[in-house]
């Protein structure tokens, strides 16, 4: 049965999709949409999913997307857009500088977030760059809930550091903590202590913090932090890419806000930060980003280096039309239809895989199901990349692209010393009214075979390992033929089905 706990919310006439209840008892996560315009799929044979998992060395962003089935791989640029977004594409203004679409799009960002200025870059990495030139100075440490791959690599390109406080349990697969993603605040005093507030370029929060399974911020913590940050003479700076999950959990998980407008909740947020910036692949559900701050000094300095990096002033590296599509995406970003979809798919998702025994993520987060594959394949040290290895398989056996978070993604010391992750992920990214229920049993249940033919499942070794940002290209190879055997297993098991 799904989600048989999910809570109702009803805020201020805010529908949610769990309003509806069904006869039966049984609480399914109705979508609140219609599908429109559909874009054919193809499930390939187990031997040709093999055969494409051999030549994209083992790593699911070397897959053809015409060879994948379902696209879990993430939720970045490829959620559905609505027919109001593809509607404003239509009348974005293509001047290089000082676009009507620039100002349209610049309104809604400051009434939505109540901030002042809004620097566009063509996406989020792209404002960590900036953020990291600005701000990072060589021995300086950044402090955060967590870091994100991209953002980590920014912040020691410019000779900064990164230091982890966010609470214990965020670490801890299983938890019925809420707020997962909260920075630990006697961490946070003790890091400021230890390191001098001056060594302490910014403290960074990560809202649904990706890397820990998609886990919310509270509104508490963020008011906590900004306090400390602010007697201290401490920046503080918001990655917003995931804010929509993140809304959805504050409203849902904290009564203080049960009732509280998206918009009221979202400005407090803003005000609590001095610079804010997000990957409009994810918020808003186009392609871009920005920057976004009240903070004239910081605005002046990071405006510098927009038109060097991105573009000029009013585009930043970004197609008009997509723009349009952005500040039609925030707007929508206000509507709990939209932004509760995916993290009730999320826990659809992860009840139904518990209820098969299946490791996860708890509480569910936004963006994805998390599989532990330390867990799931506890036969597989570490330094083979048991999560790297899971997605392999997941794919050999569905067809079902998810992406590693695990050691894989780490990057190997500058002695070449392989650090181990803390967790060892697989995520299933849910992207925003894609994929419908009989969808997602289908993963639910090629996972479930998965499970109990795990014992197949071997290591993975480099054969090409990149420097930077290994897990985007590198190639590797099984330890052993397990991937040929477990092709075979499934073809026994399942006869001539795909
Ligand atoms: N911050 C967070 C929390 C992210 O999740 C991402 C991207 C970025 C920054 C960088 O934004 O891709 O627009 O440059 N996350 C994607 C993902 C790639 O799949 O989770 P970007």
């Amino acid at each position: 049965m799904f989600l048989s706990k999910r809570k109702t919310v009803n805020g201020k006439g805010e529908k949610t999709m769990s309003t509806v209840k069904f006869l039966s008892g049984e609480n399914i996560p109705l979508e609140m949409h219609k599908v429109r315009m559909v874009q054919k799929i193809n499930l390939l044979p187990v031997e040709e999913r093999l055969k494409c998992m051999e030549d994209a060395g083992f790593n699911t962003f070397l897959l053809k997307s015409r060879d994948i089935f379902l696209d879990m791989l993430t939720d970045s640029g490829v959620n559905a857009m609505s027919e109001n977004q593809f509607a404003a594409m239509m009348q974005a203004d293509d001047s290089y500088a000082g676009s009507e679409t620039f100002y349209r799009l610049e309104s809604v960002i400051q009434d939505i977030f109540g901030t002042k200025y809004f620097l566009p870059t063509h996406q989020g990495r792209a404002c960590e760059n900036i953020i990291a030139q600005t701000f990072v100075k060589p021995n300086t440490v950044a402090l955060m809930n967590y870091h994100f791959t991209t953002t980590k690599e920014h912040i020691m390109i410019n000779g900064g550091e990164v230091e982890e406080i966010i609470g214990d349990e965020a670490m801890q697969t299983t938890s019925d903590n809420p707020f997962k993603g909260d920075i630990d605040i006697e961490k946070l005093k003790a890091a400021i202590n230890k390191v001098g507030k001056e060594n302490v370029c910014f403290v960074r929060i990560e809202a649904g913090t990706n890397l820990v399974g998609g886990q919310p911020v509270s509104m508490q913590n963020m008011r906590e932090v900004s306090k400390i940050c602010r007697e201290n003479g401490i920046l503080t700076v918001f990655d917003a890419s995931l804010l929509a999950d993140n809304l959805y959990f504050i409203k849902t998980r904290d009564s203080e806000f049960k009732d509280v407008d998206i918009k009221e909740i979202t400005r407090e947020m803003m005000a609590l930060m001095d610079v804010t910036y997000f990957s409009a692949r994810k918020l808003g559900s186009a392609r871009g980003g920005g920057i976004i701050t009240s903070n004239e000094e910081a605005y002046v300095k990071m405006r510098e280096l927009i038109p060097l990096y991105e573009g000029f002033l009013t585009y930043g590296g970004m197609s008009v039309r997509e723009m349009e599509a952005m500040a039609v995406g925030l707007i929508e970003t206000l509507d709990m239809d939209v932004i509760s979809q995916t993290p009730i798919f999320v826990e659809a998702l992860c009840e139904e895989l518990q209820a098969k025994g299946i490791p996860v993520v708890t509480p569910p987060g936004g963006l994805g199901c998390h599989v532990d594959a330390r867990a799931f394949c506890s036969h597989i040290p570490s330094e083979q990349y048991p999560a790297g290895a899971l997605a392999a398989a997941l794919f050999i056996a569905s067809g079902v692209r998810g992406m590693e978070r695990g050691t894989l993604s780490e990057k190997r010391l500058a002695d070449g010393t392989q650090p181990t992750a803390s967790m060892e992920l697989v995520r299933l990214a849910v992207p925003k009214r894609v994929y419908t229920l009989s969808q997602v049993k289908y993963v639910a249940d090629r996972l479930e075979w998965l499970f109990k033919n795990r014992e197949l499942i071997g290591g993975l070794e480099f054969v090409e390992e990149p420097t930077v940002l290994r897990f985007f290209f590198g190639r590797l190879k099984p330890t052993g033929d397990w991937a040929g055997k477990l092709a075979k297993k499934f073809r026994e098991d399942f006869g001539d089905s795909l």
